[in-house]
């Protein structure tokens, strides 16, 4: 088993040791096939893959799948990735689109690197926990689209009851010293869901404040 480097593993903390990081993605790949229906003949979309963590759970569990696709705007991320861990049923692709945090010189024309309708399982961990308020809205339309008919995302992000609508970085919340563009951005529940209904998506699930730093799950379907 390939594992990234420590440098590219995108989660800090979190991931102590190798076997840690194995075991958070394939805690990952078996809460996509309780919630999300996620098996072996699913097209699986890793949006923000980074350095591909979910595909080496899918690995892990499945062996392979019908699809895996991996799509992040870092180029030594997907560049590892794609040297390490593509092959039959995982494939990887870098979008130039911006992010202020990750990519901020990239294109303001967004794309999720899918087809319409194509997806049965989205995936996106610590991804919203890193974007404005503009590219929120768009992508969960992104979403929309590219789902299946019957398909599932898994979104997590931060979102509290009670504070303003978004916030960058919010003094006091959480538990790092938030450092630099979009290092935590935080939602409003009602706010965040208002995206996801005007997406045309719904909440079919939420688990509130159990991921990564605090932030809430999601799994959202077609409205
Ligand atoms: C905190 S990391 C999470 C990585 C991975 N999902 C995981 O859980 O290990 C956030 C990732 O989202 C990617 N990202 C941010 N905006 C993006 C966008 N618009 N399209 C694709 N990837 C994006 C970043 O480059 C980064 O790799």
């Amino acid at each position: 088993m390939v594992l990234p480097p420590g440098k590219f593993r995108m989660g800090g903390a979190h991931f102590k040791d190798d076997k840690a990081f194995i075991a958070t993605a394939v805690n990952d790949v078996e809460r996509l096939s309780d919630y999300c229906g996620l098996t072996a003949t699913s097209s699986l979309l890793d949006w923000g893959c980074g350095a591909g963590r979910l595909a080496v759970g899918v690995r892990e569990r499945f062996g392979r799948i019908r699809d895996y696709h991996g799509v992040d705007v870092q180029p030594e991320l997907i560049t590892w990735a794609d040297k390490n861990l593509a092959g039959p049923g995982f494939h990887f692709t870098l979008v130039d689109v911006s992010n202020e945090r990750y990519n901020p010189d990239g294109s303001l024309e967004r794309t999720v690197a899918s087809e319409r309708d194509s997806v049965d399982v989205f995936y996106a961990y610590s991804v919203f926990s890193h974007m404005n308020d503009e590219d929120t809205p768009a992508y969960l339309g992104l979403i929309a689209q590219a789902l299946s008919p019957g398909g599932k995302a898994m979104v997590t992000c931060f979102v509290e009851e009670d504070v303003a609508a978004w916030e960058e970085n919010p003094t006091g919340y959480g538990p790092l010293d938030w450092q630099g563009r979009l290092h935590c951005t935080r939602f409003a529940r009602w706010h965040f869901e208002d995206h996801v209904n005007a997406a045309r998506l719904a909440v079919d699930r939420f688990e509130y404040g159990h991921e990564t730093d605090g932030q809430s799950l999601y799994v959202l379907r077609k409205g």
